[in-house]
């Protein structure tokens, strides 16, 4: 009884040590607003032709969704959810395991800023809700990725580039930003 206490314990220190330390996680985890996911969807503007990929993707909330509504309209559409935590990793291929999309999700354990994907798509479409401090050099990395790219970037703006759309009657904003 003691030693599985013990375990939890531990168990549970490493959890929070893990979202506690800048090094697994420089930009915290904080999930987007659900009410927000219609108008996410909007934005992302799903197509057969398309990959979607969540830099850091949390519980993969916006990954799930979108993958789901894919899968109701017949779609294509392939997605990447690239997260550094390994617990939210963790999370997320169970999640993906129970996902009626399933084949068309992979789950990256990675870091944002070296993340590179061979996988040629005509249109890749990279979701971004990450603190407004590393906006730009995500952008940078960005822009190494190969085709035809858009940026969904929800509540914080690029302050170097001009949205093409700007959805504001959310609870928060959604820029998108074609390159
Ligand atoms: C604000 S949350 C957004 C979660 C999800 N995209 C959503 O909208 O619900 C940011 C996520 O980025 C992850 N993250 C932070 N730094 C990262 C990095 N360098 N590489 C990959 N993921 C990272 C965090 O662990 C966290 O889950």
């Amino acid at each position: 009884m003691i030693i599985a206490a013990g375990v939890v314990f531990f168990i549970l220190i490493g959890i929070l040590t893990i979202f506690a330390f800048p090094h697994f996680s420089p930009i915290p985890y904080f999930p987007s607003n659900k009410k927000d996911i219609p108008l996410i969807l909007t934005a992302l503007n799903l197509r057969d032709d398309q990959i979607v990929v969540d830099l850091g993707a949390g519980d993969g909330l916006v990954v799930f969704e979108a993958a789901h509504r894919a899968f109701q309209k017949k779609l294509a559409t392939r997605f990447i959810a690239v997260e550094i935590n390994p617990i939210l990793v963790f999370i997320l291929h169970l999640r993906k395991l129970f996902h009626s999309n399933k084949k068309n999700i992979r789950i990256v354990w990675a870091d944002m800023f070296k993340f590179k994907t061979i996988e040629q798509y005509s249109n890749m479409t990279i979701f971004l809700y990450i603190s407004p401090w590393f906006l730009e050099k995500t952008l940078k990395q960005i822009r190494t990725l190969p085709g035809k790219k858009t940026i969904v970037s929800y509540y914080y703006p690029i302050k170097s580039l001009r949205p093409a759309l700007t959805i504001s009657n959310g609870v928060n904003p959604i820029f998108v930003y074609p390159l």
